[in-house]
């Protein structure tokens, strides 16, 4: 297969993502245009294309990993929406427009985060993978769900919350950032590993980069909530503060922080190895998602 680059990734990823969205007969389709509001308004998609990377480098064929891409960013997708209401994070922005109960409403904003989640599980049920290869799908699907479940991103979300106004000791953040943002990267990885072909070595290396850059990703997340500029980011800053989050910057401050983002994808970038010459775009990607400003 090819080498892709990160604009080929998007495009491809933009193309194909309506195609999994159900169609339903009914008159009532706010909740369907509020899901496809949230999909389709931009993001970098960095969980999906780490989908059909790992595929690709595994020596997968990408347009069969295409549904597990979509999948996981339906989730992903379903959670920012969540993360976005008054009840949560109360942001008013998302991904530069209104989010989505800015535009629908807090009722409809809320079905439509429940029909992206319970889609998802479908679109790898019915995806060809499923057919030619069912036990990969099962496990697919059993990833998904444990990951980002009360075991994964909820559960990361929960600590989240339960720390508001409160200072998390540094073992805490660390637990809570595994989930909330580290459980649905570490998916990533191996739905894209798993989509190829079944060698643990490819699965523990791929896992150990996920772990990594997904830490260093919340890292940098709370680092532009901090310093970000907010038309680039696309979504509101210091919003953390104003809930009384506990991040990695107001526990260690903005250099140490960086510091450990740096460590992190360094350790990341290590795992690599066993990919070989196919290793090339997850090592530039990790150095770029500690430099962006989005
Ligand atoms: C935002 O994720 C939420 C976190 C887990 C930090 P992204 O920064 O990947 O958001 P999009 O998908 O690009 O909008
Ligand atoms: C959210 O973390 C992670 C999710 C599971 C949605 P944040 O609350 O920091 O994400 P942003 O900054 O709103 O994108
Ligand atoms: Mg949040
Ligand atoms: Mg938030
Ligand atoms: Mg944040």
């Amino acid at each position: 297969m090819n080498k892709m680059t990160v604009n080929d990734y998007q495009k491809l990823i933009n193309d194909n993502i309506y195609k999994y969205l159900p169609v339903c007969n009914s008159e009532n389709n706010i909740v369907s245009d509020a899901m496809k509001y949230s999909l389709s308004i931009g993001g970098k998609r960095i969980r999906p294309m780490l989908v059909l990377e790992f595929c690709r480098a595994c020596g997968g064929d990408i347009t069969k990993a295409m549904p597990f891409a979509v999948a996981l960013e339906m989730i992903h997708t379903y959670s920012l929406i969540h993360d976005d209401l008054p009840c949560m994070d109360n942001d008013d922005m998302r991904r530069g427009m209104p989010s989505c109960h800015i535009k629908f409403g807090e009722e409809y904003a809320l079905l439509a985060g429940d029909g992206l989640l319970t889609s998802a599980f479908g679109v790898i049920a019915e995806s060809d993978i499923a057919a030619e290869k069912p036990e990969v799908a099962i496990k697919a699907i059993s990833a998904l769900s444990r990951l980002s479940g009360v075991c994964g991103m909820i559960g990361g979300q929960e600590i989240d919350l339960t720390y508001e106004n409160k200072n998390a000791p540094l073992e805490v953040l660390e637990v809570l950032d595994s989930l909330k943002t580290g459980a649905l990267i570490r998916c990533a990885a191996y739905l894209g590993v798993i989509s190829a072909c079944n060698d643990e070595n490819y699965i523990r290396a791929a896992d150990i980069y996920a772990k990594n850059i997904g830490h260093a990703f919340q890292i940098v997340d709370d680092i532009l909530d901090v310093i970000g500029d907010e038309k680039e980011l696309g979504k509101p800053i210091g919003s953390d503060a104003q809930c009384g989050k506990s991040t990695y910057v107001s526990l260690l401050g903005l250099e140490k922080s960086r510091e450990y983002a740096e460590e992190l994808t360094n350790d990341a970038v290590e795992a690599l190895e066993v990919f070989g010459n196919e290793s090339g775009f997850l090592k530039e990607l990790a150095y770029n998602l500690i430099k962006r400003n989005k």
